[in-house]
């Protein structure tokens, strides 16, 4: 392991187009800020940043919604983000944002550099364009109909009603949400990073190189890198953002996912004069804490940015989470399906630990994980009441009943082996924390801290303290016993402080606070040891640190979550919104039979260049070999679905697709979190089959 100076924390700028939610904080606020937590423990020198993304069609479009600016946008949801992150405690050093003049000035120059460096190829190109409102069109800002599920308000990258991605070819009827217009074709110039050329160095560095990178991290790097990088545009036609800074750049800015992340050496810069040491010193580990959405632009083209830029560090780690989707559906914000921060905080004021516990105990590392309230309401009852807080609570009321209010002493000569036991739990504790932490398995670590209360609880069980009291008037000696349980139960209890510090901070605080001692008593290399507490100490009456939570609150949540679930498009068509979601109008068994339904097998699965959503399939139908274009490439990799059997609309009209004829459609059953999945036959048939 490389032996660093200095750590350089960062975390993922969210969109200021919209508050907060669960998922962000278990994305990565969340985990970014135990670990900061814990290196503070350890003295590190660490710098945590973080700020709001500000640019980028995410606010033009909800300015377009809301009716108001960009910058209005900006302004009102940074500070409601921000004070977000501040009450769930999130430490940033710096919570900074793109719209500031650092940042600008920051982010120009880094371009600039790259332009001078004859680093980018200049490319003309087609792209959509609105003649009426005289600008080019984001996927994002071309409606039309949705192919898969007839909303009429489907956008070109996605359909918010039924969850498909799309690309504005995929649309029926499109238009512009800007005019009504429809967009037509028309060249613009633009820069692109030619990302292949630092293919082969991006395969040593991640490949061979970070090899101990999370499976989800490591594998999503492998699957770009084995399909091959193409140059990407780093500007865009719009005029919000930061300008290009080059004289023939009139209405241009530069792409979002440019700006972005020179965002975290923007936010060091303003925190600190030494920034330089943070980002140019070979001994500065600079770890990305990321939800899976962005690994690429964090391990792939911002890396490659770097290094084209040089003299920067690049990641040592970029340990990106899952997602969290909520009571069995993905998060989505449109639909209003989420758990918003200031709105968590209203109804459980005071109670930011039991959110941050729960996010980090079910936190989705290594796969897509589910939040549920009734999980929320079982892990803080039985958990952090029932175990957590019951042990620490007992230790203080007995120590105050049976030794007068004050840190009994040890008599090592009474000590057994069931408190030698202790001791070694109490030190083996630490060294699992640490270990998990460090190889940043938050889920473990917490886990492990749990596991020694549970351990305190066990042993206060089996010495019964209160029962020994019971034999004090016919054997005195009997006080030592006491003594020892209770001496190790509260250095036990110190010890639960420091560990729980890092994942819990307010409630480390309030044990700070009954154990009458100073913050730096949390020092982590404190953990581990019996002596924290001196012996004759008197300590403060206990108080609860958690609450049960009830069964109303919990009803009350799940209720709250299902009323504010918008319908699908109601954010779009008011109009449509007010109808219930029906079926399409009845058909005839004659309308039924002109579709010629067939079971053919995928043969041959490949990406269509620069389109995300679309693989080119060959499906072999018996008779023939088709070419049909899928937008199902978001869903599936070309490889995963070589060989599968599935049923293709036969008799459809061929369509062109990115230049692609295609001819057919594949069936494709959507679940209620939007996932495709392929109908098949349930048993293989003859390619060519009729399916009736
Ligand atoms: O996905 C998002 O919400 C982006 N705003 C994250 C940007 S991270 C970084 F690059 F700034
Ligand atoms: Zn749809």
């Amino acid at each position: 392991m490389k032996d660093y100076k200095r750590i350089l924390v960062t975390a993922a700028l969210p969109y200021a187009n919209g508050p907060v939610h669960i998922g962000h904080l278990a994305g990565c606020y969340l985990p970014a800020d135990i670990y900061v937590r814990y290196q503070r423990a350890r003295k590190s020198d660490i710098k945590f940043v973080g700020g709001s993304d500000e640019h980028g069609v995410p606010i033009t479009i909800r300015a377009m919604k809301e009716g108001i600016t960009p910058q209005e946008v900006v302004d009102k949801y940074h500070a409601i983000i921000k004070e977000s992150l501040a009450a769930m405690g999130i430490s940033f050093d710096i919570y900074s944002r793109t719209s500031n003049r650092v940042h600008h000035e920051t982010a120009a120059a880094f371009f600039k550099k790259l332009y001078d460096e004859g680093l980018f190829e200049e490319k003309e190109s087609e792209q959509y364009y609105d003649e009426q409102a005289k600008t080019f069109l984001a996927d994002r800002y071309i409606v039309g109909t949705c192919p898969v599920c007839s909303n009429p308000n489907a956008y070109g990258d996605q359909c918010e009603r039924c969850g498909s991605s799309l690309s504005p070819e995929m649309l029926i009827n499109p238009h512009s949400a800007l005019s009504d217009a429809i967009p037509v074709k028309k060249k613009t110039k633009h820069w692109y990073f030619p990302l292949q050329q630092y293919e082969s160095w991006l395969k040593e560095w991640i490949l061979d190189g970070h090899k101990e990178w999370k499976n989800n991290v490591y594998g999503q790097c492998k699957s770009w890198l084995d399909n091959g990088l193409q140059p990407r545009a780093m500007t865009r036609d719009s005029n919000w953002g930061i300008k290009v800074p080059l004289p023939d750049a009139e209405g241009k800015v530069l792409y979002v996912w440019f700006d972005a992340p020179i965002g975290y050496i923007s936010a060091t810069k303003e925190l600190t004069e030494n920034w330089v040491d943070y980002w140019c010193k070979d001994d500065t580990k600079l770890v990305h804490f990321i939800g899976k959405d962005n690994i690429v632009f964090h391990c792939i083209i911002f890396p490659a940015m770097l290094k084209a830029h040089g003299n920067f560090v690049l990641p040592d780690n970029v340990p990106a989470n899952e997602f969290l989707n909520i009571e069995g559906d993905k998060v989505s914000t449109s639909r209003n399906w989420a758990v918003w921060v200031h709105e968590y905080l209203k109804d459980f004021p005071e109670q930011q630990d039991v959110l941050r516990y729960v996010l980090c105990a079910n936190a989705p590392e290594t796969k897509d994980n589910d939040f549920t309230w009734k999980d929320f309401q079982d892990r803080n009852n039985s958990e952090l009441v029932a175990i957590f807080g019951n042990f620490v609570n007992r230790s203080l009321v007995l120590m105050h009943k049976l030794c007068k209010g004050k840190v009994p002493p040890l008599h090592k000569d009474s000590m057994d082996e069931k408190d030698a036991a202790l001791l070694k739990d109490i030190a083996d504790a630490k060294t699992r924390v640490e270990e998990s932490l460090e190889q940043y398995k938050f889920r473990d670590a917490l886990f492990e801290v749990i596991d020694l209360a549970r351990k305190g609880n066990k042993y206060m069980q089996e010495k019964e303290p209160w029962i020994v009291a019971r034999r004090l008037e016919e054997n005195p000696s009997a006080q030592d016993l006491i003594d020892n349980s209770l001496h190790l139960c509260l250095q036990l209890t110190a010890n639960l402080a420091i560990l729980i510090n890092p994942f819990l901070p307010a409630t480390a605080k309030k044990m700070l606070h009954m154990l009458k001692v100073v913050e730096k008593m949390l020092d982590w290399e404190n953990a581990g040891k019996t002596n924290l507490l001196s012996v004759g100490y008197s300590l403060r009456e206990p108080q609860l640190l958690f609450r049960k939570i009830e069964d109303e609150e919990i009803k009350q949540q799940v209720e709250k979550l299902k009323a504010g679930l918008i319908k699908p498009a109601a954010d779009t068509t008011p109009a449509a919104a007010a109808e219930p979601v029906s079926l399409k109008p009845s058909i005839v068994y004659d309308d039924f039979a002109r579709l010629d339904l067939k079971v053919g097998t995928i043969v041959k699965a490949e990406k269509v260049e620069k389109a995300d959503k679309l693989l080119k399939l060959e499906v072999d139908l018996g008779f023939e070999i088709r070419t049909i274009v899928s937008g199902i490439a978001l869903h599936f990799s070309a490889e995963s679905i070589v060989g599968k059997q599935v049923v293709v609309v036969a008799n459809l009209a061929p369509r062109k697709m990115r230049g692609i004829e295609s001819n057919g459609m594949i069936l494709m059953a959507e679940d209620k979190s939007g996932k495709l999945h392929f109908v098949s036959p349930d048993t293989a048939v003859d390619n060519g089959s009729g399916v009736s």
